[in-house]
């Protein structure tokens, strides 16, 4: 890789075994909780990634002291003592708006600057905002500040709207602390909802109705440090499986809790790879070309992840007929069909709609990730494509991809390098 490009060189096949590595998405939320436990945590299976960087710049920031061993992450939370977040890192990225829920949860008070949109979307925090000032809480934003304080944190029945994953971890992390019951009616299923409800029960939270669209928190006193293996990545996972269908080849992924991937096997089953899987392991085996998928929707879990829908755009524009995805969960997500078009796609897309022929030879071009997801699904593309690829922008995937190199060598992928 030469500063922010990727080189690969096609067609390949993915072929090997991968330890998959930890889930960017469990991970962030569980690194907000420790700030509502006074104590030394310990975190395994920590993925190494811009966004996990950027969250411990602002834990750093708020008084904590952060050590990593390898891939475990040692936090004292016991000199918290700062309630506004700073700017830089805040300002990079979204997924810190989670720190909102915690930092009131603990401090009762709370400034962060506001968090922008992002190149798949508004990103709005209104389900934020509302559930929060449900338990007590009052916002006023100052310039690019949103201040937040709360004198009385209580219990509060909270509907959402939408199973909204941010807003369902916020309010959790402030009502784990709050005076009372709070019931979440609507929440999200996500398997990083219960990871995240699974860390805090360790932190000594009581919750139950994780895994439902019903969360009920009976708010304690205190709460304390805890250990926690972080699970793997089911994006990544889902990401790679694609790539080795493109590829005709085939990947062993381990690590991977199968009931993360929720309706994916029998997805990649019907696009005629061999699935073979385990609590824990996912093996699927590709030997011809892709079966199209006439109608498919991106929906909260347990159905099609929104992240995986760019890897599967990718996978299909290969498949052996045309195939209809349907967007509904953000409005910016198909930026990466004009760079796939670079490379031999026929597809047509409209906001929420992608329209895909199949049947296209890919070969290699010079392709620009705008962002994360759709960034991995072309080096996915590029893995399938007759020649060179460059794929620019690196810089996105490496917000969510430890080291995809390795990760690539593993899968007996040969990078090429200038
Ligand atoms: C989380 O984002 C993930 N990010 C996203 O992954 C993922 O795509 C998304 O959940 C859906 O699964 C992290 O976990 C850090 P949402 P989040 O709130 O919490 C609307 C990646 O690449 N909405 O469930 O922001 C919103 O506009 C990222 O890893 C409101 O209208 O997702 C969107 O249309 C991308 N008001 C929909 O809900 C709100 O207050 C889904 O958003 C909040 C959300």
């Amino acid at each position: 890789m030469d500063g922010n490009k990727l080189y690969i060189r096609g067609p390949q096949r993915i072929q090997g075994e991968l330890l998959v590595q930890g889930s960017k998405n469990a991970a962030l939320p569980i690194l907000a909780a420790t700030l509502l436990g006074k104590g030394i945590f310990i975190l395994h299976h920590c993925p190494q990634i811009s966004d996990v960087e950027h969250m411990l710049e602002l834990l750093i920031d708020a008084g904590c002291k952060v050590h990593w061993e390898g891939h475990m992450l040692i936090i004292d939370t016991r000199t918290l003592q700062n309630y506004r977040v700073s700017g830089n890192g805040a300002g990079k990225m979204r997924s810190t708006v989670t720190l909102l829920g915690s930092i009131l949860g603990r401090m009762h008070k709370v400034e962060i600057p506001y968090p922008g949109g992002c190149t798949i979307g508004e990103r709005p925090i209104n389900l934020h905002l509302k559930g929060l000032e449900q338990l007590g809480a009052v916002f006023e934003y100052q310039e690019h500040t949103l201040c937040g304080t709360v004198d009385f944190l209580h219990g509060a029945q909270i509907y959402l709207d939408f199973p909204s994953v941010g807003a369902t971890e916020n309010i959790l992390l402030a009502a784990v602390l709050a005076e009372g019951i709070t019931t979440i009616h609507g929440a999200a299923m996500e398997p990083e909802i219960v990871e995240l409800v699974c860390f805090l029960r360790k932190m000594g939270a009581h919750i139950s109705g994780e895994g439902t669209p019903v969360l009920l928190v009976e708010g304690v006193k205190k709460l304390h440090a805890a250990e926690y293996i972080i699970p793997s990545d089911r994006i990544v996972a889902g990401t790679y499986l694609f790539g080795a269908l493109m590829t005709r080849g085939e990947a062993r992924l381990l690590h991977v809790p199968l009931a993360h991937l929720g309706t994916l096997p029998e997805l990649l089953e019907r696009m005629g790879a061999v699935v073979e899987a385990e609590d824990d392991w996912i093996y699927v085996k590709m030997e011809r070309q892709c079966s199209p998928i006439p109608y498919l929707v991106t929906a909260p879990f347990p159905g099609f992840p929104t992240d995986l829908q760019s890897a599967l755009l990718a996978a299909l524009s290969t498949a052996s007929g045309t195939s209809f995805i349907e967007e509904k969960i953000f409005e910016e997500r198909f930026q990466i069909v004009a760079e796939l078009q670079k490379m031999g796609a026929s597809i047509a897309n409209g906001d929420s709609f992608a329209l895909i022929d199949g049947d296209a030879k890919l070969h290699g071009a010079t392709v620009e990730a705008k962002e994360l997801r759709g960034g991995a699904a072309l080096i996915m593309a590029a893995l399938a494509a007759e020649g060179e690829t460059c794929i620019q922008g690196m810089e996105y995937v490496q917000r969510g991809y430890e080291d995809i190199n390795k990760d690539l060598l593993s899968l007996g992928i040969v990078i090429y390098c200038t």
